[in-house]
């Protein structure tokens, strides 16, 4: 590589590494102390623990491992994933230290990236990149739970009918027709588990234009979709019993979002609806090749619109708007078999466990990925409203257990 590549190299990271920290620390604008520490689930880390957690995964990879410097005293007790147990990580220094621990790593990460040997650890700079946006991420998820009202605004006399205007109609599907397609990236940024490059033959099936709508869903709901035993799994009555749950998290009547995609389910909660209209959720195969696949090329795309980065014309993401849109706003957004929505709005269930592809290799540790091949996690697509664009992709790979309703997901039907 010429020196020249290597200093274009540099100034893309240094930029991408400022503008996702602004980001970052623009989520605690509004943010007091008290908010900074409270465990809005017992699920997820308060919000102050995952500023911590970016900054010494930072100095971990960076400053330790590269660097060759010296752990910083305390912190891996603190903010290490296998640190605390997440009850635990509610004593927190205060705001103004923890931003401060945040700079001192990253002004001293800046000073090791002038002479760092960074052609050889792209991928690891890019990895850290990713990291940080999905911790913040997780940050608006928690925001979004210390918000909740303690009562959904739930009316069902409300009248939806002619309160929207919006083209996506109901059980709208598009035919996918059979043939090879390539799942996963070798691409730079990739994480470990989308690689390598998969060759899959997926025979015809239909999957959804447009992700479910809270017009849709809301349909389950008054059928009574949540007392009856026959639209549910197993596992996913017993939920449905131990949690007493109604309606999805993020649910309101307000007929304002009737166009827009369904939000805050589980996984038990979307493959109920799909039995419910007779479908299906999509394999995480049948999701990719939809979004991906451009079959007159043979060639697949990063995005569904091709290979051009992420704009605000594309899709709902990075907290441009800052809610859900509905499902027929980005045209331009569209993928070859002409889906709506595949990335950005709400991440969508699929039917698939998360497991390794065929000749894994974990990167950079075991514990981001592997630790989490266990059939216990199912795997997620495209990225929502809050996701940052440099983790938003067609092979993006995202997981939780099936009974997470927390994340910004909504999800998309198929059939055979
Ligand atoms: C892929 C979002 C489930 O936040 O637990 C962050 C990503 N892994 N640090 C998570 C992750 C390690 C992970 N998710
Ligand atoms: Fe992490």
């Amino acid at each position: 590589m010429t020196s020249r590549s290597i200093s274009s190299l540099s100034n893309s990271v240094v930029q991408t590494l400022r503008e996702c920290r602004k980001a970052t620390l623009a989520l605690f604008e509004d943010v007091d102390y008290d908010t900074f520490c409270r465990q809005a689930h017992p699920d997820f880390s308060p919000i102050g623990w995952h500023l911590g957690h970016i900054a010494y995964t930072e100095a971990l990879w960076v400053l330790q491992r590269y660097a060759g410097e010296p752990p910083i005293r305390g912190d891996h007790r603190l903010f290490a994933q296998d640190g605390l147990l997440k009850r635990d990580r509610v004593h927190l220094p205060a705001i103004a230290e923890v931003v401060d621990y945040m700079d001192t790593i990253r002004s001293r990460v800046l000073t090791y990236l002038e002479v760092a040997p960074l052609e050889k650890q792209e991928r690891l700079w890019r990895w850290l990149i990713q990291h940080e946006s999905q911790h913040a991420e997780t940050i608006a998820i928690v925001l979004a739970l210390s918000q909740l009202p303690t009562e959904p605004n739930t009316d069902a006399t409300t009248d939806w009918i002619n309160e929207t205007n919006c083209s996506a109609s109901e059980g709208d599907m598009v035919l996918i027709e059979a043939s090879y397609f390539e799942q996963g990236s070798d691409s730079i940024d990739a994480m470990d588990n989308e690689r390598p490059v998969q060759q899959v033959y997926l025979e015809n099936y239909w999957i959804d234009r447009y992700p479910v709508t809270c017009q849709e869903y809301r349909l389950f709901i008054q059928a009574e979709g949540y007392r009856d035993r026959q639209w549910w799994s197993e596992e996913g009555w017993n939920w449905l019993q131990a949690t007493q749950t109604q309606f999805p998290l993020y649910w309101t009547d307000d007929p304002v979002y009737g166009t827009h995609p369904v939000c805050g389910v589980s996984w038990y909660e979307a493959s109920a609806y799909a039995r419910f209209v007779g479908k299906r959720l999509p394999t995480e195969s049948e999701w990719e090749k939809a979004a991906s696949w451009n079959s007159t090329a043979q060639t697949r795309l990063t995005y569904p619109w091709g290979n051009a980065e992420p704009e605000r014309t594309h899709c709902n993401h990075q907290h441009g708007i800052g809610r859900t849109t509905p499902v027929d706003r980005y045209p331009q957004g569209q993928s070859p078999w002409g889906c709506f929505d595949m990335l950005g709005n709400v991440w969508e269930w699929t039917a698939t466990w998360f497991v390794g592809y065929s000749n894994f290799e974990c990167f950079p540790y075991a514990g981001y990925s592997q630790t989490y091949f266990d059939n216990a996690h199912r795997v997620l697509k495209g990225g929502s409203w809050a996701t940052r664009r440099w983790a938003m992709r067609n092979s993006f790979r995202n997981w939780y257990h099936p009974h997470v309703q927390q994340v910004f997901a909504g999800f998309r039907c198929a059939k055979s």
